[in-house]
Order: structure tokens, then C-alpha cells, then sequence
């Protein structure tokens, strides 16, 4: 089953380990825990009666010297406590997902039921100047995350993406609905973004047991191919791989025109 639980959040389900139980107790990952969605949702989560676990650089959330842990998550403890009348409490790592050793020895120590990733970084504009930093951050930890759950059988993930995979829909086709194309994105971000869902539904295809198909694969009939022929229209992972790579090297020289790559 797939679904969007927000704009630009898919969520793709599969029979993992824990079954289809989404019950009290079950321990979920929440990767930028810390960050403003994550703190919200680490808060919903804990008032549920799950097990939450925050894995977060606190590169934009803020840890005190030497504090345990980030101040979001001191406060999101103190207002679970309060609406539930429990003692609730976060297991969190200081760490950057980039790590992936590390990553997977935390799979290792926890029994996830699902992985919610809202790490990442978010600028629309910082990814225009740095767009290496974008897709080194955010096409990395979400590898390294889909890895992790691989090696260790965790299959329920929910992703944040973001409505910028749509790039710029004219008014009068808002507001944006499911069926709406993706991948018309204007900068790294959007693309990073969009890359990660092209990513999820490759593992979806590999592997239908353990998830479910979003899309089915376009066939491209059209040849022979001119160099003005539209690109991305590929179906398989490998084709993807090339375009991705054809378009982070687009966003370099528009980031930094003078050199060319
Ligand atoms: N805020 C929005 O309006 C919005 C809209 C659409 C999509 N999103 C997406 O939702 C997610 C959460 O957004 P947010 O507004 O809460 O962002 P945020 O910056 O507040 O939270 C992201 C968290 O991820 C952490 N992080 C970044 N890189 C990391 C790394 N390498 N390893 C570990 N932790 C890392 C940061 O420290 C931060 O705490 C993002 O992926 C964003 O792209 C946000």
C-alpha cells in the first residue's frame, strides 16, 4: 500500500519485522527527531504510548554543551508527560546518518517496526549555490537508511519529501493532487527529494514481498533519440543511476557556471 499522509509525504508499507502491529510499545525511528517536524512527530508518537528513537546531527537543531540531549526533545518529554500523566522518554543518538556503521549498529540494539526519515537538509536556496552538499547529504543518508533496514529487515518506511518534486504547478491546477507528475523540480533540493521517491519505488520493484510497487516502470519507445529528446523517462534502476548523475551535473555548472563539469 502506498499513500500520501501530506503534501509530498509518501508513505510506502511492507510485511517487515513486527508484522502488521502498530501497536502501544512498538519502537519507531524517527531520523531529524530533533528538527522542527521530528520534534512534532517524536511528541505524537510518545502521547500514542510507542517507543520513539531520535537519531539527529543537530546540524539545525540546538544540543546544549554536554546535555544529553537537544533541547526540542527535553521540552517534547516534558508535554508528553503531561498529556499522558506518564514518564515518557526519547532514546536519542547524537550522530550523523552519513555514518553508516554506526547507523546499523543502532538497527542492530533496536527492534524497529518503522523507520520515519525527516532528516535532511531543506534550503531551497543553499542548494542552488551548494548543490553537491545536497545530494551528498540528502541522496546519503537515505541510501544508508534503506541499507540499514535492508541488512536488518525493517521494512516500513515513511519518508518526508517535500511538493517542491512537482516543481511549479500554475494556479489553477492547485491544489497539487496524487496523480499529479513528479520530477519537473527547478532546484537540487527538489531534485534530491525527488531522486529519494525514484529511489523507494526501485527498491519497491526489487523487492514486492517486502514492499509494495508504487509505480510501474514507463516503457520509452521512441527512437532513434535526438540530443533535444526529453530524458528520465527510464525504467530501470541502473538508467536512473545515469540520469540522477546527468542532472546533479547540471545543477553544478548552473551553481557554478564559470567552471564547466
Ligand atoms: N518544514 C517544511 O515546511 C517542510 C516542507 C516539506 C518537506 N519538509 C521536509 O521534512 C523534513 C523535516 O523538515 P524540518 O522543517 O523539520 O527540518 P529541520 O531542519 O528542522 O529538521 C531536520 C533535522 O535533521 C537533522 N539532520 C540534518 N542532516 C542530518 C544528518 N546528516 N544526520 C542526522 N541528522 C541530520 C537536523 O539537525 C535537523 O534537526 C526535511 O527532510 C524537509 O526536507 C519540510
Amino acid at each position: 500500500m502506498s499513500s500520501r499522509i501530506a503534501n509530498g509525504t509518501r508513505v510506502v508499507n511492507g510485511e517487515g519485522r513486527g508484522g502488521g502491529d502498530f501497536g502501544e510499545g512498538t519502537c519507531i525511528l524517527v531520523t531529524g527527531g530533533a528538527g522542527f517536524i521530528g520534534s512534532i512527530v517524536t511528541l505524537e508518537l510518545l502521547v500514542k504510548g510507542l517507543q520513539v528513537v531520535v537519531v539527529d546531527n543537530c546540524s539545525n537543531s540546538y544540543i546544549a554543551k554536554g546535555a544529553e540531549k537537544p533541547e526540542s526533545l527535553i521540552r517534547v518529554e516534558k508535554l508528553a508527560n503531561g498529556k499522558t500523566g506518564k514518564k515518557k522518554e526519547v532514546t536519542f543518538y547524537l550522530m550523523d546518518i552519513l555514518e553508516k556503521d554506526k547507523l546499523l549498529t543502532i538497527f542492530q540494539e533496536h527492534n524497529f517496526f518503522c523507520v520515519m526519515h525527516l532528516a535532511g537538509l531543506k534550503s531551497v536556496g543553499e542548494s542552488v549555490k551548494y548543490p553537491l552538499k545536497y545530494y551528498e547529504v540528502n541522496m546519503g543518508i537515505a541510501t544508508n537508511l534503506l541499507r540499514c533496514m535492508d541488512q536488518t529487515g525493517v521494512t516500513n518506511f515513511v519518508f518526508a519529501s517535500s511538493s517542491t518534486v512537482y516543481g511549479p504547478v500554475p494556479c489553477e491546477q492547485l491544489p497539487i493532487t496524487e496523480e499529479q507528475p513528479t520530477g519537473n523540480c527547478t532546484c537540487a533540493y527538489g531534485r534530491t527529494k525527488y531522486f529519494i521517491e525514484e529511489m523507494l519505488k526501485d527498491c519497491c520493484r526489487a523487492n514486492p514481498a517486502a514492499y509494495d510497487i508504487v509505480y510501474g516502470p514507463v516503457p520509452c519507445e521512441q527512437l532513434p533519440i535526438t540530443e533535444e529528446q526529453p530524458t528520465g523517462n527510464c525504467t530501470c534502476a541502473y538508467g536512473r543511476t545515469k540520469y540522477f548523475i546527468e542532472e546533479m551535473l547540471k545543477d553544478c555548472c548552473r551553481a557554478n557556471p564559470v567552471s564547466r563539469v
